[in-house]
């Protein structure tokens, strides 16, 4: 569509924003729909799972000059965002369904941005990592273990062993719960749950080593990053500030029912009291 932009006719002709998605926008579609939105989780919180995967690699640490591979990228969520900071060449994914890729790249990123950035994409549909041979700054599998089997886990983890330099990153998420999954199969779009021990376990089986992270998920699924043994504690401490923004809340909530009680008739006539015997208190003493 396109506007010709005169002072007479721009104000009636520009494009109003709609308050809210309209109905034939996928956003009630429940997750696992063919909507390349919709596929790869709830459509109303795709924007949310972009920008927590993005702020979440750039809080560890991402610039732009780092490789970046997104295992499982779906339809772009996180790398919409990933491929538009990073260097040309720095993305890789891995993702099964060429489909998702075709759609995100034609609605969420653009061709222009696939001409500039140059994404690298592989369809292998078996964890194979090294199979760009290339080494990784920062790795991310968001939404993949909550749907993996654990032979597809520790094949991924055996590959993300090769493909790791020896200070990378790697968040992942899954469902923490209190069975493991014992199936041999990806579920989708349905989850299945790992202890937290468990997970660690597997982790460590490939001599590597896992810290869980205090970071939200829209779907409250449980972040981990995985180093190489000896790096856990170069990991910033995300627990600290969240616990600061939470006793942020805390006073801002305490402050304001303070100042409704302060506001009541007989608060302020025991303050009044208060203020008065001091004052009183004081004289006798001079
Ligand atoms: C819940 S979606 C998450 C997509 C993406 N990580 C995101 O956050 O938007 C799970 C994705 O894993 C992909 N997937 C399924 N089997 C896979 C496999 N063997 N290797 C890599 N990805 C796979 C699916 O096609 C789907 O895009």
């Amino acid at each position: 569509m396109t506007y010709k932009q005169t002072p007479d006719d721009l104000p009636d002709k520009l494009p109003k924003l709609p308050d809210e998605l309209p109905d034939d926008e996928p956003k009630n579609l429940p997750p696992g729909s063919s909507h390349h939105r919709a596929f790869v989780g709830p459509p109303n919180k795709y924007d949310l799972v972009s920008a927590m995967q993005f702020n979440l690699l750039t809080f560890l640490g991402l610039r732009e000059n780092h490789f970046l591979l997104d295992i499982g990228c779906g339809s772009l969520r996180g790398g919409r965002l990933f491929i538009t900071y990073l260097l040309t060449g720095r993305y890789f994914a891995i993702e099964p369904n060429q489909r998702l890729i075709e759609e995100g790249i034609k609605n969420e990123l653009g061709g222009h941005l696939v001409d500039i950035k140059q994404p690298v994409f592989s369809n292998d549909p078996n964890f194979t990592l090294s199979a760009f041979n290339q080494k990784f700054d920062f790795i991310m599998a968001q939404s993949i273990f909550s749907h993996a089997s654990v032979p597809q886990i520790r094949r991924c983890l055996a590959e993300a062993k090769k493909v790791m330099k020896p200070a990378s990153i790697f968040a992942a998420t899954f469902v923490k719960g209190e069975k493991n999954y014992e199936g041999g199969v990806w579920v989708y779009p349905g989850c299945v749950t790992y202890t937290f021990e468990f997970f660690k376990s597997l982790v460590e089986e490939h001599g590597l080593a896992c810290k869980r992270l205090e970071w939200p998920h829209p779907t409250a699924q449980t972040w981990v990053v995985i180093v190489n043994p000896g790096n856990e504690d170069n990991i910033p401490d995300i627990g600290s500030i969240t616990d600061l923004l939470r006793l942020k809340n805390e006073l801002i909530s305490c402050k304001d029912k303070l100042s409704k009680i302060e506001g009541r008739p007989y608060v302020k006539l025991g303050v009044w009291i208060e203020k008065s015997v001091k004052r009183i208190r004081r004289r006798k003493k001079k």
